[in-house]
């Protein structure tokens, strides 16, 4: 495999043996961070220079962290820290190898963060099937403890931090930044109306900072190197380097750890090996299941936010998908609406009704049931959810639903054709099937 398509920072030393217990993460330089910035720097110090090292989050969004953490009020409130490790979008597995290769990396980033924001409690909500990593962190939080990294008085600087670690119960939206929070609470994990945003009005209704185990796991970089090492990687806006997931149809799927700004096709053909021997890449996803398709025409784009922004996806949680000319894309696109239907929490109209009738319609199309006008019906039903919703569930349905059939409709056309063949289409219903129908 070409290494050197690979920008290792976060994944510098993760196939260390024993990388996980305290000591060999001490030897390769852990905890210096957290070192410096408990007994050298303010917090205000601390956000100015995540602010200017550029670092975007990496779980979806893409919004500036040290701004993100600017927005926490001054003052005395409990503050709250949540790192969000529910990592359940489709083709996202990256957090899951660092947390389980590094859980003090996780660690460490968390109890700055922390620090940062002026949170002396912090959560760490990761997802449940990954039991074994929750008691990974754990074992290594126990460990902090005991070296005096985190709880009362960390490190004889007055400062507290504690970091809990919480098992969710396997529900795609509880990585939605307020249904994580409800879950926390121990509620029904349903997003919130926004604003107020967490970082005003969160946990406990107390200011709180949500972000990506990857977004933490960067501090530790940035305090020791400072943020103008960390913009010497990536580009003007998109700085650093990015772990990305690489699934579907390539000869090596995995996570690579890239400087963003290089170009797509270095990491599905170089570092992934592209689709398998005598097959064509057709599409890809960019930045996980709702994120806009693309398709070759695309591959030398930037792996950038801006640039992938520009060409009408996202490079989301950074979990690329591929699809050779062996998938069908109607296939495709109903695998991916099921999806966001079965995880609909069902609390807004347009998602809970827009992805049921969007799984129903394409069920039709891959049945051979539906018509070419029922395509414009599948378009209209994904204009009237995007922007309407919640929470953006609704949009992640809706936004590679629609990238798919706009841009292969001539394939959608022909699966309709080609299912009619094999099966007759029913006959067309009349007005009182229509009727009856309408209000089923
Ligand atoms: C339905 C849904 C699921 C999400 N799942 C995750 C997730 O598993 N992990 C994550 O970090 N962010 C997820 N997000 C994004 C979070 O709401 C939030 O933006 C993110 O945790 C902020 O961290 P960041 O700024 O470091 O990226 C999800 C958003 C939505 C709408
Ligand atoms: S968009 Fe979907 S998941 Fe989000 S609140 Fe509405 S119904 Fe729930």
């Amino acid at each position: 495999m070409p290494e050197s398509l690979e920008t290792r920072v976060l994944f510098r030393h993760i196939d260390e043996p024993g990388l996980c217990r305290l000591e060999t993460y001490e030897r390769y330089g852990g905890y210096t961070a957290l070192k410096r910035a408990f007994r050298d720097c303010e917090p205000g110090e601390l956000v100015s220079e995540f602010e200017a090292s550029g670092l975007r989050g990496r779980g979806g969004a893409g919004f500036s962290m040290g701004k993100k953490a600017s927005f926490l009020p001054h003052g005395d409130m409990a503050k709250y820290l949540c790192c969000n490790a529910d990592e359940s979008e489709p083709g996202t597995f990256k957090d899951r190898e660092l947390m389980l290769k590094n859980p003090h990396g996780l660690v460490e980033g968390v109890a700055i963060g922390a620090m940062a924001a002026g949170a002396t409690r912090a959560f760490i909500y990761i997802r449940g099937e990954y039991a074994e990593i929750a008691d990974r962190l754990d074992a290594a939080v126990a460990e902090a403890y005991d070296a005096g990294y985190l709880g009362e008085d960390v490190l004889g600087t007055k400062v507290d931090v504690d970091i809990v670690v919480h098992r969710g119960a396997g529900a795609y939206i509880c990585g939605e930044e307020t249904a994580l929070l409800d879950s926390l609470e121990g509620k029904r994990g349903n997003p919130r109306l926004k604003p107020p945003f967490p970082a005003i009005q969160g946990l406990y209704d107390g200011p709180t900072l949500i972000n990506n185990v990857e977004t933490l796991m960067n501090l530790p970089n940035v305090v020791n190197n400072g943020p103008d090492w960390f913009k010497g990687f990536g580009t003007e806006q998109s700085t650093g380097t990015k772990v990305v997931s690489v699934s579907g149809c390539v000869r090596r799927p995995g996570n690579y750890e890239i400087e963003l700004g290089i170009p797509s096709r270095d990491i599905i053909y170089g570092l992934a090996g592209g689709p398998p021997e005598g097959r064509e890449l057709k599409a890809w996803y960019p930045g996980g299941s709702s994120s806009p398709v693309l398709g070759p025409e695309e591959l030398d784009l930037p792996y950038s936010f801006e640039a992938l922004a520009e060409a009408g996806s996202m490079l989301g949680s950074g979990a690329i998908i591929v699809a050779d000319d062996t998938v069908s894309i109607p296939e495709m696109a109903l695998r991916t609406a099921r999806f966001y239907r079965h995880e609909s929490c069902g609390k807004c109209t347009p998602c809970r009704e827009g992805t049921n009738w969007t799984v129903k319609m394409l069920e039709r199309v891959v049945r051979g049931e539906a018509t070419p006008m029922d395509l414009d019906i599948i378009a209209s039903v994904q204009e009237n959810i995007i922007g309407h919703c919640l929470c953006v569930l609704g949009d992640a349905m809706a936004m590679p639903v629609s990238s798919m059939v706009r841009r292969w409709r001539h394939e959608f056309e022909e699966t309709i054709a080609r299912a009619r063949e094999v099966a007759p289409a029913p006959l067309e219903p009349g007005p009182a099937a229509v009727v009856s129908g309408a209000g089923a």
